[in-house]
């Protein structure tokens, strides 16, 4: 392997799933698995099988489906995480064995304030843990990577011992994290470099960095450690994760491509999928991405100040270091109108990756149809709001059947609402409220009868135009007990139906989460053997 090749590894449906309210469906986690592998990364972490069966079932759909292709074909590694456990690993190994290349992920904490209050572990009985665990992954698996948890706040001395004994038991892959986001730059490059020097045996083993944000420094640490001999970059599209979130695919990718003659070392991202695969995960998770973010925020390639544009004119290298479609950004493109045939909707569909069964292509061509109708030009970005409206929901417990809203400014906003219950009986409500929105709310509360609260509301316009179709995002909290938050997102020309859909959706979400058992969260656990 090229000595200057970076693995990009990719943890969006692991630890990015781990922020509050991403939670995501099953098939929703496949369709950006497979984006994630047209993307071109090099490993898919997919998920922690042991934290409910749900996630193991997910993983090992990731497994058989992303995981394998036809003889000669590039598929990405699919790594599960574990704790450091029989039952976490078998679980583990159970999910992602029907891979091509399956990878077990295995960690415990090694820093003093986590053995002391999380694992009341010694320090010995951490070595010998990492020993038997790592020995008994191997027993399943070639490729092992083992994470020392909180290693930037760990002893440098005894991460030596561990990650010593971590190689010497058969991990090929040796992930530092810096699970709290406490490291600068300096610090966690150096930190890396003396691993590399100084662990026994790690020259027959890749370092990996794992930031996380919260004192902003993830991309710049993630950084750091490549150019101290890292040649993998734990990431997730968007930069989403735990509290302020992992280091961003996004950025990392675009500074190695961007500044060859300052690191010297490449991925095997194709750039242009960039764009598509940050909405996909947006739209899927339910969490905005801000405008001015890195690579894929709205405003990244836009130049306001005059002095700028006037700039930009004359030579386009003034003001900018990359070029929009290099991340796959480009002005929408006019693709179908109402004209347009099946075959034509299909070719299209194709183009953009998306697979759809005859009878889903029917499904989705009523769609467009529809959509074609109320609006002249259908662009790429119109079809991939539709194709996930349509497909990419969650479970429908209630279903939209009619809404009808009155609105006004001197009137009382009122919506009526017809949502198809699990009892398959058409159930109407209508409720006055402060604004349409709420109204239709209201409505729809009284008929799930979920108790809530509404977290966040954004709507934002797919393309430019005044018939341009409406997509909103929700995230709202379940009540005591246990507060837990869910999102949702809808599309529709009509921004009312689109708001009522996005609400509907993260409240399904609710509402199956009800019934289930709690989810094991990997971080907040103790390790059991
Ligand atoms: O941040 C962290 O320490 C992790 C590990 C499980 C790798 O996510
Ligand atoms: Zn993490």
């Amino acid at each position: 392997m090229d000595q200057n090749y970076v693995r990009i590894f990719d943890t969006t449906l692991r630890d990015g799933e781990q922020s509050p309210g991403a939670s995501l469906t099953s098939p929703e986690k496949l369709e950006i698995a497979r984006q994630l592998a047209r993307l071109g990364v090099d490993i898919i972490e997919a998920g922690f099988p042991a934290a409910s069966p749900d996630d193991l079932e997910a993983v090992r759909r990731i497994a058989e489906q992303v995981g394998n292709g036809p003889a000669g074909a590039r598929v990405p590694i699919i790594a599960g995480l574990a704790r450091a456990n029989k039952n976490d690993i078998d679980k583990c190994w159970e999910a992602i064995q029907g891979a091509a290349r399956p990878r077990i992920h295995t960690f415990l904490a090694t820093s003093d304030i986590h053995l002391q209050y999380k694992l009341k572990m010694t320090r010995d009985q951490v070595l010998e843990r990492v020993r038997e665990m790592v020995t008994y992954a191997r027993s399943f698996c070639a490729d092992i990577e083992f994470s020392p948890e909180d290693a930037g706040r760990s002893d440098p001395e005894f991460l030596i011992q561990v990650l010593g004994v971590a190689i010497a038991s058969g991990a090929t892959t040796l992930n530092i994290p810096d699970t709290v986001g406490y490291t600068t730059p300096d610090e966690f490059g150096k930190l890396i470099a003396t691993l590399i020097q100084k662990t026994p045996g790690s020259e027959r083993a890749i370092f990996s960095a794992h930031c996380h944000d919260d004192l902003g420094m993830a991309t710049a640490n993630t950084l750091a450690a490549v150019r101290a001999g890292a040649r993998q970059a734990e990431v997730t599209i968007n930069g989403i994760g735990e509290r302020a979130g992992n280091t961003s695919l996004e950025e990392v990718v675009m500074a190695l491509y961007t500044r060859p003659a300052v690191f010297g070392l490449r991925t095997g991202i194709d750039t242009t999928q960039l764009a598509r695969t940050s909405k996909m995960v947006s739209n899927y998770t339910s969490i905005p991405v801000q405008p001015n973010k890195a690579i894929v925020g709205a405003n990244a390639f836009a130049h306001e100040a005059g002095i700028h544009q006037d700039g930009m004119l004359k030579n386009q290298l003034t003001y900018e270091i990359m070029r929009p479609e290099t991340v796959g950004v480009s002005a929408s493109q006019l693709v179908l109108g109402k004209h347009s045939g099946r075959h034509a909707f299909k070719t299209h569909l194709d183009a953009l990756g998306f697979a759809l069964n005859e009878h889903d292509l029917d499904q989705a061509f009523a769609r467009f149809k529809e959509l074609a109708d109320k609006k002249k030009y259908v662009t790429d970005a119109d079809l991939e709001a539709l194709i996930a409206d349509e497909f990419y929901q969650p479970l429908e417990v209630f279903r939209l059947e009619d809404i009808q809203v009155v609105c006004g400014r001197h009137g009382m906003p009122t919506a009526t609402v017809c949502l198809l219950g699990p009892d398959s009986a058409e159930h109407f409500h209508a409720a006055i409220g402060t604004g349409p929105v709420d109204a239709t709310y209201k409505a729809i509360d009284a008929i799930v009868n979920a108790p809530c609260t509404l977290l966040e509301f954004s709507i934002h316009a797919v393309t430019e135009g005044i018939d341009a179709l409406g997509e909103v995002t929700v995230r709202l909290q379940s009540n005591e007990p246990e507060p837990r938050t869910f999102g949702g997102h809808g599309a529709d020309t009509d921004i009312i139906v689109a708001s009522a859909k996005a609400y509907l959706a993260a409240l399904n979400k609710l509402v199956v989460a009800d019934k289930q058992t709690p989810r094991v969260h990997a971080q907040f656990s103790v390790a059991a053997s």
